[in-house]
Parts: C-alpha cells; structure tokens; sequence
C-alpha cells in the first residue's frame, strides 16, 4: 500500500508562497474601519479600504444595524426559500430596487456569491459568454460554473467586442443561442470605467444579454452625485439587463444584489443555486444596508451629501498625484475617471513594496499590488479614496508620496 502523506503539501506549498513573496499578510485592524485607524498597534491614515463613503462606521447604519438584532434577532435561520425570507430582506430589496430605478432586485449573500450563482442559469451549454479580459475573480468564478462557451475581448476594446460578436454569429446565423455580455463597470485594479454606453450599443445590435458587475461604481458614480453607479452615469435604465452590486464596498456593510426586471428576479430566486442553498443575511445586515440607503436618498432626513465629498477628494487627489511625478500613463488615465480608486504605479515588485512599507513608517496605510496580480512592470499603491478624508489628510498623504517618490528614485 502507497504510504500517504494526506496534509503534506499544506505547509509546502504555504512556504513556497512566502519564499516567492506571493503571501498575503493579515494586518489587524483594532479599530473601526474610518479614516484614521490603529493597525497592528499603529496609528495610521487609512488609505486601502472599499469604505468610499465611509459609511461602515456611521452612526446611522450602526442605529438600523443594532435596531434590526434586537427586534429580529442575530441570525433569520435559514434560506430565503425555505424559512429564512425576512420582511427586513424584502424592503432591502424594494429600496434597492428603488435606488437603482429598477423594476425588482434581489439579496445575495456577497457580491462574489452573487456572481457565482447568477451568472450560470443564464446560460445554457453552447450559448456564449462574452467577457473582458479584466473582470473580476468572481465572475471569472461564475462563467466556470458553465458549460457554455467562453469567449474574451480585450480590455475595453470595442473592436475586440465587434470581432467576437460576428464570430458569433458566423457561428450561429439563426441566431438560436444566447449571448451573455459581462463587464465590470469600474475595473478594480487600475480605477478606469468600462464604455458601458458603446458596449450596451454594440451588444444589443447583436442580441447580446448586458451583464455589469458594478462593485466600485456604486456609491460613486451616477449622474447628480446620486452616486447610483454607472448604469445611471450612461443613462441605461432598462438597457442593461443584469446588474450587480455589493453592499461591502462604498455602501459600508455587506451582500449582493441583483437588479434588472421583475422576470429576471423571478427567474434567478428559482435557479441561482448559491442564493437557493445558502441562508439569508443576518437582519442587522439588512438594518445597515438600509440605512445606507436613507443617507444616500436626498428625500430622507437621513440625507448626507458623501457622494459630492468623495468625488471632490477624487478629483482634489488624483489631479495632484499626477502632478506631484507619479505619471504613468495608467494613474493619469485613472485621473481622468470619476472612480474611487487611484492606481499609483511605481514599477517593479519591490519598488511598490518599498513604498508601502515606507509609507507605514510615514503614518500611511496603503498596500501594493504587484505582479502577478497585475502585469510586469506596473506594480502599484492602490489608493483608494474615502469622503471622511479632509483636505490636510490629503494634502500629508499628498507630502510624503512626493517625498517618497523622490527618495525611492520612482521619479
Ligand atoms: C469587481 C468586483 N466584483 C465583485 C466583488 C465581490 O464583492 P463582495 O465583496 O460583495 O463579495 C468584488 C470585491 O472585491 C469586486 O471588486
């Protein structure tokens, strides 16, 4: 008999990911997620977290939050299917729904779960699916989930989008199969915004079924400083076919949605097998997400103006690091987009974790990205931007980028 050595490669594989640099080391943080945060002990500015309303510690959303436990306890008990279908779950849903001027929305447990469940019963085996080259893990996740054919466009690239789609339909000339198109809306690494208004043209020219993954886009974009994502931004209300948002990012909390038609919803509360197989969101999840909601609805009396705040600290800081040396063309890109996240390229692996730990010396909280996780060469500080942010908070991350730009040789 073969002597097995069942949990071995446990700790091989582990050291081989910290002899090649590749661990991702858990910082902890010891207060609540704001501006100004203690890491490891640390008094830092954060400058690294999704919070891009800086809503997770708001007074309002812990009020909902901590209201919905006591009234409807810590847990719903089961799935929304069976047992767990709360009331709280479906006025999240309704005002959802109502905040992106949709017909219906649905709650998933995360946006990544989302993806993964929704995504593959809208696709039978040999329909297409058609996506960029950049999205997101999780929707990568999804498509494997499939058994329909994939196909890959270039990042943003119309022409790219245009080749596959008459490929398609050489393939294809009744034009019996579907085609499902996915994008994210704002792409998490280098901050850019997908052309939502030529891909949707494009698509539907073809039949294609428009999917937007708009985690980053939400909170932020929009016309108005409403900050209802990037639907809204082109004017696509009832275009875009399928879209999909997270709570866990710039609306402070956590969870998926899922918003497009009433058939739509009906169809996925009955397919998506990651929102039919797994329990429903605690109701203090609920309580904030709402509250989230109340502060970004201008009729509320919760009504707080942090999408203008976060898109004058977008636009104040992303102007000024372009400024200050850091050129790369894809941080003055970035520069251009109304996005919350400022890709800072420095260049090699090193240089970027040079900068990062510097910068933690400095009083800063700011990771890098580093190659594979983006190509060779344009390793970075992901900034990402936050309405609790002052002008002298920015203006001192703004001093010691340019003083550490200049001792690291990045400029
Ligand atoms: C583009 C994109 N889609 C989906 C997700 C997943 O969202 P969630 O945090 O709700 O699981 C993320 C999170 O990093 C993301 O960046």
């Amino acid at each position: 008999m073969v002597k097995r050595n069942p949990t071995k490669f446990l700790k091989d594989e582990y050291q081989k990911i910290q002899a090649e640099g590749r661990e991702w080391v858990h910082r902890s943080l010891e207060t609540p997620s704001e501006t100004q945060v203690v890491v490891d002990g640390q008094e830092l500015l954060m400058l690294c977290s999704n919070n891009y309303l800086n809503l997770s510690n708001h007074p309002h959303l812990k009020k909902k939050a901590i209201e919905a436990a006591e009234k409807l306890g810590a847990g719903s008990g089961s799935v929304r299917a069976i047992a767990g279908n709360m009331a709280i779950h479906e006025e999240w849903e309704r005002k959802h729904a109502e905040f992106k001027e949709q017909e219906a929305a649905m709650v998933w447990m995360s946006g990544f779960i989302a993806n993964e469940g929704a995504i593959p019963p809208l696709v039978r085996k040999d329909d297409y699916i058609l996506s960029d080259m950049l999205n997101h893990g999780s929707i990568i996740d999804g498509i494997r989930l499939t058994k329909t054919q994939r196909k890959l466009y270039e990042h943003c690239d119309m022409g790219s989008l245009e080749e596959q789609l008459k490929l398609i339909d050489s393939e294809d000339p009744n034009g019996e199969k579907r085609i499902l198109l996915i994008t994210d809306g704002v792409f998490s690494m280098d901050g850019d915004m997908a052309p939502l208004d030529e891909i949707e043209k494009l698509g539907s020219e073809y039949g294609a079924m428009m999917y937007v993954d708009d985690a980053h886009g939400d909170g932020v974009l929009g016309r108005d400083k409403k900050g209802k994502g990037i639907v809204d931004h082109f004017g696509l209300q009832g275009k875009v076919q399928v879209e999909m948002n997270t709570y866990s990012k710039a609306m402070g909390v956590v969870g998926g949605t899922i918003t497009g038609s009433r058939d739509l919803v009906n169809f996925l509360r009955n397919t998506g097998r990651s929102y039919l197989l797994s329990g429903s969101p605690p109701p203090a999840i609920a309580g904030g997400a709402i509250g989230a909601l109340e502060v970004l609805d201008p009729k509320s009396q919760y009504f707080e103006p942090v999408v203008e705040k976060l898109l004058g600290n977008c636009s104040y800081f992303k102007s000024k690091i372009v400024d200050i040396g850091f050129g790369h063309e894809i941080t003055a890109a970035s520069a251009k987009c109304p996005t919350a996240i400022v890709p800072i390229i420095c260049g090699e692996n090193d240089v970027a974790k040079n900068l990062s730990d510097r910068l933690m010396e400095e009083g800063i909280f700011a990771l890098p990205i580093v190659f594979p996780m983006v190509p060779r060469g344009t390793a970075r500080i992901r900034v990402m931007m936050n309405a609790g942010l002052s002008k002298d908070d920015l203006d001192f991350a703004l001093m010691k980028f340019e003083d550490l730009g200049r001792e690291l040789k990045i400029f």
